[in-house]
């Protein structure tokens, strides 16, 4: 484009290409629509971009979907309600992908779309954040919304007037674990108060039979795959067709043959028209020390995009590193799978400033547990993963164009 243009005119240019852009596409579809296949493992949407690459923008302009007084919150993450210093301004930046357009989702428009379906996120809290975004924003077009807990979910709403249920099932390793105490005759002879046996080729029963329910399903596992959660006194001991593996695995490639089991499972037991994602990790940010050492998340504005690798980047042995390293297995895993992957860890990477951090409702929680540097403050950042979703459930019912 010309330098000379006066830049009054950039908006329309801009327009008028999104609006040509949008025709041709919708009259492309008309003819091609019939033989494509609603089963994609691409992660790009209407028009071959790739929403999981670009950059924060502000935009003052831009408020949240719904408030404090969402039923469905979680205290820990009700930022508002918890006084989180800053909340407008943490909300007020915008996700724009390179080179496109994310709409936002209008739930008037989105529970339509679903009417009669049903969707699930299955796996640790971090889907959980998830699932309670997603809830509060679909509640301000059905004010009916119910909660629901059925067939083994943890929580979940359903919402009357288009007969939709919105769910999560709680399967912190997807696979079935369980607590075994130590036995005085057997087991092991090192100290330990007894370990969790891991079932690597069999489901957690809080999803194994949800199959037929669900015409939606957002898998994610990784949070728990450490040694703060399974330390060395009472470790993760994996067992394959009822028998301990040996010799015994170590944490990340036991994460591993439980990929590649509970993923099998997937694409056996949910049909082909199910549409199946599994999103990526979700980054920490904890600075100056990890969560049990004071480790922090005060910040005002997001990341500069030339921070990034030194927080996250494993190579620099951060605290924040294992993210990345999780999400290169899982990705591995998922290849030549039709599970479409939701890569919402890099762009989460840039919100260091949208934590609960101190703000968790309760006094002496930062003392014990320390700050929450890793669920995300609501409203905040899972309303953008919910845009990108409900984009790529949109496209993948085969709607065409923007949401
Ligand atoms: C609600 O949706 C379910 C599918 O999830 C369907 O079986 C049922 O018939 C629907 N109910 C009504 C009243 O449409
Ligand atoms: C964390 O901060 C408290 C209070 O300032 C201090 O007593 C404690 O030693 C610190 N812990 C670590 C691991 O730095
Ligand atoms: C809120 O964010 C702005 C912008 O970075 C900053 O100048 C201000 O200090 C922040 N306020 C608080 C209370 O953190």
């Amino acid at each position: 484009m010309s330098p000379k243009l006066p830049s009054h005119l950039f908006p329309w240019l801009i327009l008028l290409t999104f609006a040509s852009l949008c025709f041709f596409y919708s009259f492309l579809s008309l003819n091609t629509f019939s033989s494509s296949s609603s089963s994609s493992s691409s992660p790009t949407s209407y028009y071959n971009c790739n929403l999981f690459r670009g950059q924060w923008v502000l935009d003052p302009d831009r408020t949240p979907l719904y408030d404090q007084t969402c039923p469905f919150h979680r205290n820990a993450w009700n930022c508002l309600r918890n006084d989180r210093q800053n909340m407008s301004f943490i909300n007020s930046w915008k996700w724009v992908p390179h080179n496109c357009h994310l709409p936002r989702i209008d739930p008037f428009r989105f529970l339509p779309l679903v009417r009669n379906r049903n969707i699930a996120f299955v796996g640790d809290s971090l889907n959980e954040n998830f699932l309670v975004s997603f809830l509060c924003i679909l509640r301000v077009a059905d004010h009916g919304a119910k909660r629901w807990k059925k067939k083994g979910a943890w929580r979940g709403a359903y919402f009357p007037n288009f007969n939709v249920t919105v769910a999560y099932h709680r399967a912190v390793l997807l696979s079935k674990y369980q607590w075994q105490p130590k036995q005085s005759e057997a087991g092991i002879q090192d100290g330990s108060e007894g370990f969790y046996r891991v079932d690597v080729d069999v489901p957690a029963d809080e999803w194994a039979k949800i199959a037929g329910f669900y015409d939606v399903l957002v898998f994610n596992t990784g949070h728990w795959w450490n040694n703060d959660k399974f330390p060395k006194e009472k470790p993760l001991v994996f067992y394959k067709a009822g028998q301990p593996i040996i010799p015994p695995l170590g944490v990340l490639d036991g994460l591993k043959v439980v990929l590649t089991h509970m993923i099998t499972y997937i694409q056996k037991e949910f049909p082909g028209k199910t549409l199946k994602f599994w999103r990526l990790q979700s980054p920490r940010h904890f600075y100056g020390g990890d969560w049990n050492q004071n480790g922090s998340c005060l910040f005002n504005t997001p990341l500069e995009e030339n921070e990034l690798d030194l927080w996250f980047e494993p190579r620099n042995n951060g605290v924040n590193k294992e993210a990345r390293r999780l999400n290169f297995v899982i990705e591995e895993a998922l290849q030549r799978t039709d599970i479409q992957v939701l890569d919402l860890s890099h762009l989460s990477e840039f919100r260091a400033d949208a934590h609960p951090a101190i703000w968790l409702g309760r006094k002496d929680a930062v003392a014990i547990w320390g700050q929450d540097c890793m669920h995300w403050c609501l409203p905040g950042v899972p309303d953008t993963w919910v845009d990108i979703l409900s984009q790529l459930i949109h496209d993948g019912f085969g709607g065409t164009g923007k949401l």
